[in-house]
């Protein structure tokens, strides 16, 4: 099928105003909010580099550069680490900035996901002929769903996104798929996408993580939407064009864990989740949660 097995880009937006985490997104963007001590947009760019991206299109709306320079070097605090021998901070400083190359694409207006992924467009090459597009408020584990993605659009061509199985009351909070069999269990051909719809009238319980691997189709299908769900662009409605004319599109169906780090609850989910399973602050934290609880 001649579709290559690399994925070059990566667009993750991180434009939106962060209002869940006022008054703290007054000043720090949402995605530098940490998990534990790293912040969310460390993971996703992580991901993106673990399936072969070698560029993060980070969009970003104006004010919230900073999400960008975190993928800066900083030579004087690795400078004065170094000379406190304090390796395994140095480490620590210096992964962001060599696990892949940080762009900004500035979203001026807040017109929606669909037009967010759209202002990647001018940044792309010729060589991308699909793009991956991360949503950091998801986190998706284990890491990995995206070379898994890679391989499924390899084998079907087209767009390949993930989708996880949620309670129907929760539909409501996302794209939601109508799908048909293939013959392995855990990918499904999708045909039909639709925005947040209400729990009745969902055409399943099949919910798009924030993992997408689109064909490049999907710029000239984000020129003709127009707003839909909230008002807003969605790249739900680009996709759903893009099925419409024919393309193929798939879903791998994530049995993993979800979190969803766009809610100050999910985000304290996360870091509890992922500090019990740190060695050195895990067994203390499971006591103390033990006790508290009680
Ligand atoms: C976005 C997408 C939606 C997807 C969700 C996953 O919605 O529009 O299709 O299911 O992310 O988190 P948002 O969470 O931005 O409302």
């Amino acid at each position: 099928m001649g579709v290559s097995m690399n994925v070059r880009t990566a667009v993750v937006p991180a434009a939106g105003l962060g209002t869940r985490f006022l008054p703290t997104t007054k000043v720090v963007p949402k995605e530098l909010l940490p998990v534990v001590d790293t912040p969310a947009i460390e993971y996703v760019a992580a991901e993106a580099a673990q399936a072969g991206a070698q560029r993060l299109v980070l969009v970003v709306s104006p004010g919230k550069e900073s999400v960008a320079t975190y993928f800066d070097p900083t030579p004087d605090l690795e400078a004065e680490l170094r000379g406190r021998d304090k390796d395994a901070l140095l480490d620590k400083v210096r992964r962001a900035p060599e696990l892949i190359r940080a762009e900004v694409a500035l979203q001026d207006k807040p017109l929606g996901l669909g037009h967010a992924v759209g202002c990647a467009e001018p940044l792309l090459d010729d060589s991308d002929d699909a793009v991956a597009v991360l949503l950091p408020d998801d986190l998706v584990l284990p890491a990995g769903v995206l070379s898994t993605m890679a391989a499924v659009r390899q084998r079907y061509g087209g767009s390949v996104l993930c989708a996880f199985d949620v309670p129907r009351e929760q539909v409501s909070a996302y794209g939601v798929f109508t799908v048909d069999g293939t013959e392995e269990e855990d990918v499904k051909r999708v045909l039909g996408m639709v925005e947040k719809p209400a729990p009745e009238a969902a055409p399943s319980t099949l919910a798009a993580a924030g993992r997408y691997l689109l064909d490049r189709a999907v710029f000239g299908a984000l020129h003709r939407i127009v707003p839909g769900a909230g008002g807003e662009l969605q790249l739900t409605d680009a996709i759903a064009l893009l099925i419409d004319d024919g393309h193929p599109v798939h879903v791998v169906v994530h049995r993993g864990v979800r979190h969803d780090l766009g809610n100050p609850a999910g985000l304290l989910r996360a870091s509890v989740d992922f500090a019990l399973r740190d060695p050195e602050m895990g067994p203390e934290l499971r006591s103390w949660l033990r006790d508290r609880v009680e």
